[in-house]
């Protein structure tokens, strides 16, 4: 009986289904059409993959909130800047008039309707692996389910010869996968649903797996040793997603790391950089069971790659719990961070659970490359926003109150404190990275 009213109401508000389909997919009375679920399954689908994120403008200062999926969000690339496109289902400048067939080709291949070869900013190279089903409901969603913007985005212009699209043909011959996700019989349902999951539509590769020299992610599953173990985008470096215990993800449980995902926090860890987005606009929404799978995916990759280690009972460990105490010469970094960072990451490097992560023993804290931890003392940041309402503290930003000496000294300390033992990080590595992230810039 109580259905049936719900029906009879749904049927009532013909004229807010026209208002905005996204309220209508949300009515009882769609959700059970199977056209509908279809919709809704490939907006779930576009928060895994990310679409949103890179094709949408970020927000200015006083002008109207960017309309989702209009395109017009600038990204860094070694050969200057890429602007995503407008994907809304406008017939004029979206991509209103793609057929199925089209849009599986794009986001398979990287190949838009008229032979316009798109640049693997737009990360088809992982999306080649995504299923028919997953894809039709992509398609369903895209047609159906966002409202069209009739706005052009901003042109891409790169120099020659990064200007010739037809280049990228060859690019793809030589380094593109283009094959879809086929599942390995000899392991699990749970591990193959996050080997897809982290393989295609989630992109992890993309920021975590090192480059080549032609902006090839080295390998795109697991058979690669390099796969996922570290790479840098954007002047952020994603560090190893494999099972070292130092760098990587060796001593991070299964359930901390699904934690990480949905919440931004776990193990003492609080997401930070590039990662940020990635949480806000994508992760928080998986449920929790494909969180699961992303996690025994990765927990079980094996260990590769390099970086620092970690040991709370060395020697180095005890040194600088004296270092801080005394104030020791020999490392001026103690002095520094006894006085800016231990009233919010406290004197023994452990932070505070949901409010400030802990420094000692944290992985991203002991990776190869130091990148993201220049990046993040110069400019600052705050922990992610999400729909599980975890407090968002904010980490001040000491690139205009320290030198650059200082700021490469207090991050050796922390790289070398409490059992943390990873390279030191130079002046040079803080000048080039101030240098690069400069607002001019
Ligand atoms: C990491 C950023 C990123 C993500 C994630 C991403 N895109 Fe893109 N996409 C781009 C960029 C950048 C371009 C423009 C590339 C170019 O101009 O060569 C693009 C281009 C496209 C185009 C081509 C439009 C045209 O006709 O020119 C389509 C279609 C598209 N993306 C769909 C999607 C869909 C659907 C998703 C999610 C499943 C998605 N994108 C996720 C960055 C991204
Ligand atoms: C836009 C680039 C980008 C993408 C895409 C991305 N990451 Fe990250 N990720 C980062 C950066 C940068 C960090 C380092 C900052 C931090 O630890 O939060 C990071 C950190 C992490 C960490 C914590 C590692 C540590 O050592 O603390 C995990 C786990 C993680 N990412 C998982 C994923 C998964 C799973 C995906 C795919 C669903 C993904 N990431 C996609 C950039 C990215
Ligand atoms: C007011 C409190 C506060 C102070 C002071 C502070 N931090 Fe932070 N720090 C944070 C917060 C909050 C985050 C998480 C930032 C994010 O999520 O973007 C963070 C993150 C970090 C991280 C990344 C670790 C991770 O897993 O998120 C490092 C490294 C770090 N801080 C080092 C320092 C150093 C070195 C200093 C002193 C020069 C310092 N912090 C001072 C609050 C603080």
């Amino acid at each position: 009986m109580i259905s049936m009213i719900f029906k009879q109401h749904a049927l009532l508000s013909v004229t807010a289904m026209a208002v905005g389909l996204t309220a209508w997919c949300q009515s009882t009375w769609a959700q059970e059409t199977p056209a509908a679920q279809l919709v809704a399954r490939g907006a779930y689908l576009a928060k895994a993959a990310d679409c949103a994120g890179c094709h949408t403008a970020l927000p200015k200062k006083g002008q109207p909130q960017p309309r989702p999926f209009a395109g017009g969000l600038p990204m860094g690339s070694p050969f200057g800047t890429i602007w995503s496109s407008n994907i809304t289902p406008d017939k004029e400048h979206g991509i209103g008039g793609y057929s199925y067939e089209d849009f599986a080709r794009v986001l398979r291949q990287g190949v838009a309707p008229g032979d316009k070869h798109l640049y693997p900013a737009m990360p088809y190279p992982s999306f080649s692996k995504i299923n028919d089903e997953d894809l039709r409901a992509l398609y369903a969603y895209f047609m159906h389910g966002v409202e069209p913007v009739n706005r052009a985005a901003p042109e891409t212009k790169l120099p020659f010869p990064f200007s010739q699209r037809w280049a990228l043909s060859l690019w793809n011959l030589a380094f593109a996968p283009n094959d879809t996700f086929t599942p390995d019989p000899k392991r699990d349902a749970q591990w193959n649903r996050g080997a897809y999951l982290v393989q295609s539509l989630g992109h992890c590769g993309a920021c975590h797996t090192p480059r080549g020299p032609a902006y090839n992610e080295i390998g795109y599953t697991q058979e690669s040793s390099a796969y996922l173990t570290g790479g840098t985008n954007d002047h952020w470096y994603a560090p190893n997603l494999r099972g070292l215990a130092g760098p990587g993800l060796g001593r991070i449980s299964a359930q901390d790391i699904a934690s990480f995902l949905k919440t931004g926090h776990g193990a003492g860890l609080i997401t930070f950089g590039s990662m940020v987005q990635v949480v806000e606009d994508s992760t928080q929404y998986l449920s929790d069971q494909d969180l699961s799978s992303i996690a025994s995916y990765l927990k079980a990759l094996p260990a590769q790659g390099s970086g620092g280690t970690y040991d709370a009972q060395s020697r180095l460990a005890q040194q600088s719990v004296a270092a801080l105490h005394t104030g020791d010469q020999q490392r001026p970094g103690a002095g520094l961070y006894q006085g800016m960072c231990a009233r919010c990451h406290h004197s023994d490097g452990r932070g505070e659970p949901l409010k400030y992560p802990r420094l000692a023993g944290n992985p991203a804290v002991l990776a190869e490359k130091p990148d993201s931890l220049v990046r993040l003392l110069l400019q600052g940041g705050h922990a992610p926003t999400t729909i599980h309402d975890l407090p968002s503290k904010e980490m001040p930003a000491f690139g205009p109150k320290l030198t650059d000496t200082e700021i490469a000294r207090v991050l050796t300390f922390v790289r070398s404190a409490w059992g943390n033992n990873a390279m030191p990080v130079t002046t040079r590595d803080v000048r080039t990275m101030r240098d690069a992230v400069a607002p001019h810039r």
